[in-house]
C-alpha cells in the first residue's frame, strides 16, 4: 500500500489530498479564493499567487491531519505542474519540492488534464484503457485517447473559448457571480430550453474540433435586445444556452468515439459536473453501447484527489520528477512526457 500527499494550486483553489493505492481519499481539503476574486467577476492571478501562499501550509498541515499520517509516512509527493496560471503553479510546485527534498520523499509533476482525466482512477467502476476522455472546464475543452499504457493523446480541441468560459462569460453578462456554470445549472431547471434560439456550435463541421465563440457572440447580442430579463426568461435563457453547449460537446464526442472505433468514455473537468451534459451523455452511451465513466461530482471541479491518483500511475512506474523542474502556464500533454516523465 502506498500513499500519495498532492497539491492542486493551478488556478483559484488551494488543494491538497492524501490517497493511498486503495484509491481511497484519506483527506482533500480545498480552499476556495471565491470571495478573494469575486468583485473582479474574473481571476487575478496576482491575487491568486498571494492567496495560495498564505494558505498551502494551513491546508497542508488540515490534510495532513485529517489523514492521521506524518509526512515521513507518505511515499511520494505530488503536484500540478502545467497548464495553469504561473503565479499559483509556482507556489504548489515550490512547496511540493520543499517537503520532498525535506522529508526525502520523490517528487511526481502532475499535468492538470491527466488530474481530470484519471479522477476516478483505481474507483472500482473506472474504465480500463483504451478509452476516449472529454475533459470540460474553464480553460479547456477536448478531447483526448487514452492507450493501454494510460499515455494520452490529444484528438480534438476548442478553436477558441473553452465550455466553462462560454458559461462564465454569458454568465457575466446575465448579471450572474463567477464562475457561473453552477448557476445557470441551476437556474435551468427552471427553465424552458426551446424559449430563446441558439445555434449549435459546430453541428455541420466533420472535424472533431469544438468552438465556443460564435455561440459567445449570439447569446450576448440576444440578451442585449431581451434585457431586462424577468427570473423566467432568464431561467429559459439558461436552459437553452446548456441545451446547446450541450448538445456541441456530444456531438463531437460521439463523432471521435466512431471515428476512433471506440466503446469507453470518461468525463471529467468543472463542466462534467453539470446535471443535464451527465443526462444527455447517459442517455447517448446507453443508446450506442457506450461504457460510461462519470466522476463524483466533487471530483469534476479542481481538487488535489485527482492530481494523487494521477501520481499513483506513475508511482507504480516509478516515474519521478527532477527538483529542477519548471512550472508551465501551457503545455500540451504530450509535450509533458518527455519533460518531466
Ligand atoms: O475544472 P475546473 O474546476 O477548472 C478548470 O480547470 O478550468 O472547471 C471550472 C469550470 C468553470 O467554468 C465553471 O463555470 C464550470 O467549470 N462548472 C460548471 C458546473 N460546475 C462548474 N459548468 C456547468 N455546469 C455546472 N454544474
Ligand atoms: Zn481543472
Amino acid at each position: 500500500m502506498s500513499i500519495i500527499l498532492a497539491f492542486e494550486t493551478s488556478c483559484d483553489d488551494t488543494a491538497v489530498a492524501v490517497v493511498n493505492s486503495d484509491g481511497h481519499i484519506l483527506s482533500d481539503v480545498i480552499y476556495s479564493q471565491f470571495n478573494e476574486h469575486r468583485e473582479f467577476g474574473g481571476i487575478v492571478p496576482e491575487i491568486g499567487s498571494r492567496s495560495h501562499i498564505e494558505q498551502i501550509n494551513f491546508c497542508t498541515q488540515e490534510a495532513l491531519k485529517k489523514a492521521q499520517i506524518k509526512i515521513n509516512n507518505i511515499d511520494a509527493v505530488a503536484a500540478t505542474f502545467a497548464p495553469g496560471l504561473l503565479g499559483p503553479l509556482l507556489v504548489g510546485a515550490q512547496y511540493a519540492k520543499g517537503l520532498a527534498l525535506g522529508a526525502n520523499k520523490p517528487l511526481i509533476a502532475i499535468h492538470h488534464i491527466e488530474g481530470h482525466i484519471f479522477s476516478g482512477y483505481l474507483e472500482t467502476n473506472f474504465l480500463p484503457p483504451p478509452f476516449l476522455a472529454l475533459i470540460v472546464s474553464g480553460g479547456h475543452t477536448a478531447t483526448y485517447f487514452c492507450d493501454e499504457n494510460f499515455l494520452i493523446k490529444t484528438i480534438g480541441q476548442t478553436l477558441d473559448d473553452a465550455a466553462g468560459e462560454a458559461f462564465d462569460k454569458i454568465g457575466r453578462s446575465l448579471g450572474l457571480d463567477y464562475p457561473a456554470g453552477k448557476i445557470i445549472n441551476n437556474l435551468a431547471l427552471n427553465g424552458d430550453k426551446n424559449k430563446f434560439a441558439l445555434p449549435i456550435p459546430m453541428l455541420k463541421d466533420r472535424s472533431l474540433n469544438f468552438s465556443f465563440s460564435g455561440l459567445k457572440t449570439k447569446a450576448l447580442e440576444i440578451i442585449k435586445k431581451n434585457a431586462p430579463f424577468t427570473d423566467q426568461s432568464k431561467a429559459d435563457f439558461c436552459a437553452g444556452l446548456q441545451e446547446i453547449i450541450c448538445l456541441s460537446l456530444i456531438n463531437k464526442t460521439f463523432l471521435a468515439l466512431d471515428k476512433l472505433n471506440l466503446t469507453s468514455l470518461v468525463l471529467g473537468g468543472g463542466v462534467s459536473a453539470n446535471s443535464r451534459l451527465r443526462e444527455l451523455i447517459k442517455e447517448e452511451c446507453a443508446q450506442k453501447n457506450i461504457k460510461l465513466f462519470l466522476p463524483k461530482i466533487s471530483l469534476c471541479t479542481d481538487n488535489a484527489v485527482m492530481i494523487a491518483r494521477a501520481a499513483h500511475l506513475k508511482l507504480t512506474k516509478k516515474q519521478f520528477t527532477s527538483l529542477n523542474q519548471d512550472v508551465f502556464a501551457s503545455l500540451p500533454i504530450e509535450e509533458s512526457y518527455k519533460l518531466y516523465c
